[in-house]
């Protein structure tokens, strides 16, 4: 057994933890009791196991607002999800529109379509906040527009993005809207029917709480999309080609029903709470790291301004210190897990003026303290302190 590290987690964004105990179990209560294929054969196991995906779906479709549960395709993450959308229903020729703070998830698939189907895209401007030009959007978009696609919250500043206002900017001029929620899932009100979404990527392991290895895509039931990976889905064998139905049509291959499980509890634990209080939860930690670092004069804080609406995430830059130095002392040092660099998403750092810099996030979760907050302001406030006296000793 390696040695365990104590540790405070400040990195949350890229995946949650830990994961709550009832996932944990139901992880493990899948493996014992339920470890058969879903859906590739009639014996009692293997139905408990489809049964589980389902009672999953069911969970997902509640928090979402969707009405039919199997318009939700499992995946391995909101990247596959994201993957699946774009690739499946943009066509050679179309135009699509984007924003300029998306992840790679969604820039790579977009810029690879430019080179090889001949696809237009359009990137939005946001102002250093996060905060997005809509009249250019509503310019942006015309009638030959196929897809509208934008993350519902950044993983870099924390912003939240005007999904409804965007929704009917889109379907004014008869685009689909594809949001990315691999931050607010779990996190943010999500309703896809009053929200106006068309497709919904997520991630099961972040603010749902399942494992890695979990996600999912919602789609309209309206909308055909042509499924990216064919298979085996143990339905409608005789045929040549993938099954029509949802969500087998998505599913090829055997899906993840341990991880599942545990999304399932995930899900069940955010509908519990609530997604209300997991946000404001957030919302309110977020104020106090920012509080206690808008003190330190060498720091600049990202994305939207104290009292206003953002996620747990709290990125920033040092004039004393490379972001990365900064990630890696704040680790060795005082064992407080955040990330730095570049988040994967290049176009939002061009947005916020770090595209030379980088940033430090600190991104909080579900079982963050106010304890752990100020310890992290104290570690940076110290790291900072440090690296001004030996600047001057060496001056
Ligand atoms: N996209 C995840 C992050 O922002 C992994 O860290």
């Amino acid at each position: 057994m390696g040695q365990h590290r104590s540790v405070i987690y400040m990195d949350h964004a890229a995946t949650s933890w830990p994961k709550p105990a009832a996932v944990q179990e139901a992880i493990v209560k899948a493996m014992l009791e339920e470890g058969a294929n879903p859906g590739r054969g009639g014996h009692w196991m293997a139905v408990q196991a489809g049964k589980r995906l389902m009672r999953a779906r069911m969970a997902l479709a509640k928090l979402f607002g969707i009405a039919n549960p199997t318009d939700i395709a499992f995946t391995l993450n909101a990247t596959m999800a994201l993957n699946m959308a774009i690739h499946g229903y943009v066509r050679p020729g179309d135009h699509v529109v984007a924003t300029a703070v998306e992840h790679n998830s969604v820039r790579r698939p977009l810029e690879w379509l430019k080179i090889h189907r001949d696809v237009r895209v359009t990137y939005i401007d946001a102002d250093p906040y996060g905060s997005l030009n809509l009249n250019q959007l509503q310019d942006a978009v015309t009638d030959n527009t196929r897809l509208v696609v934008c993350n519902h919250s950044s993983n870099l500043l924390g912003s939240i993005l005007p999904i409804e206002e965007i929704a009917m900017i889109a379907h004014k001029k008869g685009a689909k809207l594809l949001v990315d929620g691999a931050q607010s899932a779990g996190l943010l009100p999500i309703d896809v029917r009053k929200m106006g979404i068309d497709m919904l990527a997520f991630p099961g392991h972040k603010g749902l709480l399942g494992p890695t290895g979990t996600g999912g895509l919602y789609i309209d039931p309206e909308l055909d999309v042509q499924p990216i990976i064919q298979g085996g889905t143990g339905s409608h064998s005789d045929e040549p080609l993938q099954p029509a139905t949802r969500p087998d049509r998505y599913e090829a291959g055997t899906p993840n029903t341990m991880g599942i499980a545990g999304l399932e509890a995930g899900v069940n634990t955010v509908l519990h709470e609530t997604v209300e209080k997991l946000y404001n939860k957030e919302w309110t930690l977020a104020q106090r790291l920012m509080e206690g670092l808008q003190s330190i004069d060498t720091l600049h804080i990202l994305g939207p301004q104290l009292g206003e609406p953002r996620t747990g995430i709290v990125s920033f830059i040092s004039s004393t210190m490379d972001s990365a130095e900064f990630a890696f002392r704040l680790d060795r040092e005082y064992g407080i897990a955040v990330r730095a660099g570049y988040h994967c998403t290049p176009l939002a750092h061009q947005a916020a003026g770090t595209i030379a810099t980088g940033a430090v996030r600190v991104s909080v979760g579900w079982n963050t303290t106010d304890d752990d907050i100020d310890t992290v302001i104290d570690a940076i406030q110290n790291i900072t302190e440090h690296s001004i006296r030996q600047e001057s000793e060496h001056q």
